[in-house]
């Protein structure tokens, strides 16, 4: 039997034997939180910035990210102080809160990889010096990779950032590092400036009203009816006299068009802050699938003689749904566009594999392969993106619902967006049937 006197003090002198791994233990775990605020925030930048290149490089080092946390936390919960729960201390949220409260999404993405994530390398440099390397070897090997990744990603993002005037901003955010010494504390801490202001604290974040797609022409939609309006002929796609190069580059432009997919599964992060993190660790690995099925499009449709400056981006989705609660978001996406795409995409699988084009099957089969994940995603994630919101009852009632306000939310807010081009400039799918009856 054991007193109470006795188990206070056997706990501490358990906290004493074992301080040397539950001082590491605490730096793992405020590593973690800032990569997952990290990905809840910078995936907001998503949606403003209009380079397409840049998006998917965004969505690539969320990615990477999100993989960071999760390794951290699997190392973290083998020693003893890490904590159980996977919460953000507060000191985090302000600072991230803050960095993405900027009108110009490129100064924004200068305050993350100019000040942050520089700093974040620093943290990981940090913990690989305050370290035992053979004692704690298993952390880092894990550092040293996010080390090595943390550099590239810097490397990564400088093309897009290195004409950026940083300025007070980038002042302003260090400031608020400075604060706390550094993410872990590892330097000693500067006390706010006077008239220091948070601006996170003045006002909501609001999603983009519409997302960015830069010097790209847009439309409201791409499919529909009319080969000389429409890019993606809908009665086309189905009929077996369609030639099948055609239905290939239909193909690569629906592809493309999942930007669209992107940049509203991008708004759900932020709109979820007490997820669970593998919640957000599925969304970050969605949102990037996403962008690489864009990419198939984007990548190969110049090869076939498109000129994308000639294909229209289309925005409906992204208008209609951020006008939509995020369960309802997520719902449309996993439980109606997702789950209901894979009959017309078997068909459109089958006729592309007439053309013996192996790298085409091979896109379109990693495609299918990763839709069927995102509808399982779907399934187990709905439900807690529900009661994150306070939505009761069936899921299925849920969706059921959900279609039906889509509907309704389309007719307010869809189709608004005019064509950016005339039919004779635009990609139409007239063009198509040109196109593929050149590259034989
Ligand atoms: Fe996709
Ligand atoms: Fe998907």
């Amino acid at each position: 039997m054991t007193t109470p006197v006795k188990t206070n003090s056997s706990s501490r002198s358990a906290t004493g034997r074992m301080a040397a791994v539950q001082e590491m233990a605490g730096l793992q775990r405020m590593l973690f939180e800032i990569e997952r605020e990290f990905v809840r925030t910078a995936t907001t930048l998503v949606y403003r910035v209009g380079d397409i290149e840049l998006k998917y490089l965004i969505c690539q080092h969320v990615w990477e990210s999100a993989g960071h946390a999760r390794f951290l936390r699997e190392r973290g919960r083998e020693m003893s102080g890490f904590g159980k729960d996977e919460s953000v201390r507060e000191s985090y949220r302000s600072i991230f809160e803050e960095a993405i409260r900027v009108e110009d999404p490129l100064v924004g993405l200068a305050g993350f990889y100019g000040v942050l994530k520089p700093a974040l390398l620093a943290a990981y440099r940090h913990y690989l010096e305050a370290t035992h390397h053979l004692a704690d070897w298993p952390s880092r090997k894990l550092v040293e990779e996010f080390i090595a990744d943390e550099e590239r990603h810097l490397d990564e993002i400088i093309p897009s950032i290195e004409k950026i005037d940083l300025g007070e901003w980038g002042e302003h955010l260090s400031e608020a590092l400075d604060a706390i010494g550094g993410w872990l504390g590892e330097r000693p801490a500067t006390p706010l400036p006077e008239g220091f202001k948070w601006t996170h604290l003045d006002a909501p974040y609001e999603h983009a009203e519409t997302c960015n797609r830069g010097d790209f022409p847009v439309c409201s939609s791409v499919f529909g009816h009319n080969p000389d309006e429409d890019p993606i002929v809908r009665e086309w796609l189905e009929n077996p006299d369609t030639d099948a190069r055609v239905i290939r580059l239909m193909v690569y432009v629906w592809l493309m068009m999942e930007l669209d997919a992107v940049d509203y599964l991008a708004t759900i992060f932020y709109d979820t802050p007490d997820a669970p993190f593998e919640l957000h660790y599925d969304l970050a690995r969605h949102l990037w699938d996403e962008s690489r099925h864009s990419a198939f499009g984007f990548r190969q449709l110049p090869r076939l003689g498109v000129d994308l400056k000639t294909l229209e981006h289309s925005l409906d989705l992204y208008n209609i749904l951020v006008k939509m609660s995020p369960p309802e978001r997520y719902a449309m996406m996993t439980m109606e566009f997702e789950a209901g795409s894979f009959p017309v995409k078997a068909n459109v699988m089958d006729r592309v594999r007439e053309l013996s084009d192996f790298e085409a099957d091979t896109l379109l089969a990693f495609d299918r392969n990763d839709e069927q994940q995102h509808v399982r995603y779907g399934h187990r994630w709905l439900p807690e993106i529900m009661k994150l919101h306070n939505v009761e009852g069936p899921v299925d009632a849920f969706v059921e619902a959900t279609k039906k306000r889509f509907e309704e939310m389309a007719e307010i807010h869809g189709g608004k967006t005019p064509h950016s081009l005339m039919p004779e400039r635009r990609l139409t799918g007239n063009k198509l049937l040109a196109l593929a009856r050149i590259e034989i």
